[in-house]
């Protein structure tokens, strides 16, 4: 990163005051706290820059092999023969599974009518399919082997291009065709009476394209068996999804399955499922008897973990004189690759702005490509891309600024959710008080700059619309000498989940930091938590460790008082030791008897149930600047700000961390990565990151400035915390779209906005 990055307090403070407070009495006012909050540096920063932090893909466990895996080089064929002889007799070649074994009949992939195909399959439906897997003492051992597996081809017609596959004459991805299922349909109100009471109308098509998964750990498992047991080492968001998935595929009970995951390097939606070679390493160290790694290479994961589908949006959209937005009618197409998955999301079309008339139409194809997965706020990045351009399509004609105009429509209800009110909307303090820290006004009356680089500045909206998994457990344990545990199954996905779970801890019994140890992510010794996904780990899982921790607390500040003979009521937990009203000297915790005779207290908590009749969700509003050289087309983010609504800061480091890590995805996602597949071989042409392009430091803006808008929601939750990691990319690349507009005059509708899209449409308007 080139510039610093500043973290607005006064403005937070302001923000605050601004805002309806709705205090729990049951909850800590914010600023009595004094660890949650806090710039708290991460409780395992030693271990994870020291490289002493042991990762699924560091793992060396003894007799451990290695597996390589063959897969399809074709977009769509049909394997004729194959022949893994050769392989096999290959020195350190322990043993081959390949699409004719009975092991690899497990149905995988499923659609409306059950399995599509299975874990090798004969018929290969994109490049990356895989069709025959090996281990071997050592990965190039296997790299080699995987090399002499001799496969025989039948080539089938393919198609790339997910508008293409829909047309009655494309090559069929599955018997059934293209398309999958009948176009989902949402609407309310009524739009023919929406566009009629319009002042002005604007309809546009935009296309977004297909983003990779580039976490920086690649896809890794270890599997190990002892007896009917299996033990896996996985990299992965959720320990528990990936115990169901592999005690169903390899019939085994929820029991004789342990999964793991002690540190993790990214997985941001790709790692939310059961891969192939998670049961490929399960299924070979069982014929093996040894440990087995299969850990994907960067180019693997290119083809095969999962992307952010390509859509094509069209809205039209009406709003009259006052900038009151009228009617939306928007389709939406996704290209799912060669299974079904989710393509798309309408839901910022439904609820980020109120409107009365609003119909969704949205349609998924399939194609002879890499299957979608989620990817940070599937489907929202993409709806923003259009929706906020046309948005300030209308603001321009209307003659409104595009802040103003984002103003006139925020909600204060759920019109997704039967028109719930929402537990705190900031999506107008984002707007008010990012737009003031930004200078908003100030920038739209500076000239656009006279010479061939020429400046502009964007704005756009968002909001995330998951509320979080029902059910998660924690468990908190003091202990004599007064240090603490805290057990939660979450996975500390790169977030900062394990630091927040300590200051969580920390904050309600009183203990340093220092003193408290978190065991995270391990289904034999940890309690269920959902997925890190969605959003919700810190929402979820905040709640139950703090209600872990409350537990504690109750029950030592009665052992406190019994032997300390005082009250409980004037009895309070600080720095490791009991504080008593009106008495200056405090009883430190490992000196209590009580504590001392019970060896360890525990705490059991529990997720609280989602507020009744509430809905709880996170908003942001974005603030970018950019630099268009017309010359060569090259756009640069200058200045940045970035404003959200996720209720309270948990800790302030890690809260910008995920800040500044969305709106790179929002640069990239708005002008550099694009899934390119060849339409004559249908294979990946930018299968590393030599040719698909993801932002770095220097790409970042010199100017950022992550902007907390924290409205004291005590209602959403005991943690007041509604979910960060996915709003902060939403708006993102919207925001840069909007300002290359207003830089250079001339809109660009498909993303990423390439130099060779400006020079080309600037060449437009000068013929
Ligand atoms: Mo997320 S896309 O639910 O990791």
């Amino acid at each position: 990163m080139t510039g610093p990055c500043s973290f607005m307090t006064q403005a937070i403070a302001t923000a605050a005051t601004t805002a309806t407070t709705r205090e729990n009495p049951a909850l800590p006012a914010w600023e009595k706290t004094n660890v949650v909050g806090a710039a708290v540096p991460r409780v395992d920063a030693h271990e994870r820059v020291s490289g002493t932090a042991v990762y699924t893909r560091d793992l060396a466990l003894p007799g451990m092999l290695h597996c390589a895996i063959v897969r399809s080089p074709h977009a769509h064929a049909r394997v004729k023969r194959i022949d893994a002889s050769r392989a096999l007799a290959m020195p350190g070649v322990h043993a081959v599974i390949t699409c004719d074994s009975p092991e690899a009949s497990i149905p995988w992939y499923f659609g409306a009518k059950g399995a599509l195909s299975r874990l090798l399959d004969p018929e290969c439906r994109y490049e990356g399919d895989e069709v025959a897997a090996l281990v071997a003492e050592t990965p190039l051992q296997a790299a080699d082997a995987a090399r002499a597996v001799v496969v025989e081809y039948e080539i089938l017609p393919f198609v790339v291009d997910y508008e293409r596959a829909l047309r009655p004459d494309a090559p069929k991805v599955h018997p059934f065709g293209n398309q999958l299922g009948e176009p989902r349909v949402t609407e309310r109100g009524d739009l023919a009476s929406g566009f009629a009471a319009a002042d002005v109308t604007v309809e546009r098509e935009f296309h977004t394209s297909c983003e990779l998964h580039t976490p920086m750990e690649t896809h890794c498992s270890v599997a190990q068996w002892d007896g009917g047991s299996l033990q896996v080492w996985d990299s992965t968001q959720g320990v528990y999804a990936i115990r169901r998935g592999l005690a169903q595929a390899l019939q085994l009970p929820l029991a004789s399955v342990r999964v793991s995951s002690r540190f993790m390097g990214g997985g941001f939606g790709s790692k939310l499922e059961l891969g192939k070679y998670t049961v490929l390493a399960a299924i070979l160290a069982r014929t093996t008897g040894r440990p087995v790694k299969a850990a994907l290479s960067r180019e693997e994961t290119m083809l095969c973990a999962g992307n952010r589908p390509a859509n094509t949006i069209s809205i039209k959209a009406g709003a009259r004189k006052d900038g009151k937005l009228t009617a939306f009618d928007a389709k939406l197409l996704g290209g799912v690759g060669a299974f079904p998955a989710a393509a798309t999301s309408g839901y910022l079309v439904l609820d980020l702005y109120t409107c009365a008339n609003v119909r969704v139409e949205e349609t998924a194809a399939l194609m002879n490509a890499g299957q979608a997965r989620a990817f940070r706020a599937p489907g929202f990045p993409q709806a923003a891309w259009a929706l906020e351009q046309v948005i300030d399509e209308l603001a321009e004609r209307l003659g409104l600024d595009p802040v103003a105009m984002r103003l006139k429509n925020v909600p204060t209800l759920s019109q997704m959710r039967a028109g719930q009110p929402y537990t705190s909307t900031g999506l107008a303090d984002c707007l008010k008080n990012g737009s003031a820290g930004f200078g908003w006004a100030a920038a739209r009356k500076r000239a656009r700059g006279r010479g061939h680089v020429r400046r502009g500045i964007g704005v756009a909206a968002g909001m995330w619309g998951y509320g979080g998994d029902p059910t998660a457990t924690a468990i908190v344990k003091l202990y004599a000498d007064g240090s603490a545990n805290v057990n939660s199954g979450a996975a500390d996905i790169g977030t900062g989940t394990r630091t927040i779970l300590a200051q969580v801890v920390a904050e309600e019994l009183g203990v340093p930091i220092a003193k408290i140890q978190v065991e995270m992510a391990d289904t034999a010794t940890t309690q269920f938590a959902p997925s890190s996904g969605g959003s919700q780990t810190v929402l979820v899982n905040m709640p139950a460790a703090r209600s872990a921790a409350v537990a504690v607390k109750n029950e030592l500040l009665s052992l406190a008082a019994a032997e300390l003979g005082k009250d409980v009521k004037d009895l309070s937990l600080r720095d490791g030791a009991i504080e008593i009203a009106g008495d200056a000297k405090s009883v430190p915790l490992a000196q209590l008897k009580s504590l001392a005779q019970r060896q360890q207290l525990v705490g059991v908590g529990k997720r609280e149930p989602h507020p009744e009749g509430k809905v709880a969700l996170p908003f942001a509003a974005h603030f970018a600047e950019v630099e268009v050289n017309t010359r060569t087309g090259a756009v640069k983010v200058v200045k940045y700000l970035a404003a959200q609504d996720s209720g309270r800061v948990m800790n302030a480091l890690t809260y910008e961390n995920q800040v500044l890590g969305g709106v790179t995805m929002g640069i990239g996602f708005g002008l550099t990565e694009r899934r390119m597949l060849d339409r004559n071989t249908g294979k990946l042409v930018t299968g590393a990151w030599h040719d698909y392009k993801i932002p770095t430091a220097l790409d970042f803006p010199a100017e950022f400035t992550c902007l907390p808008v924290d409205p004291r929601d005590a209602e959403c939750n005991s943690v007041g915390a509604k979910g960060l990691g996915e709003p902060a990319t939403v708006p993102a690349a919207a925001a840069i779209a909007n300002a290359v507009r207003d830089a250079i005059g001339v809109r660009i509708f498909d993303a990423p906005i390439t130099a060779n899209a400006i020079v080309t449409a600037l060449a437009r308007t000068r013929s």
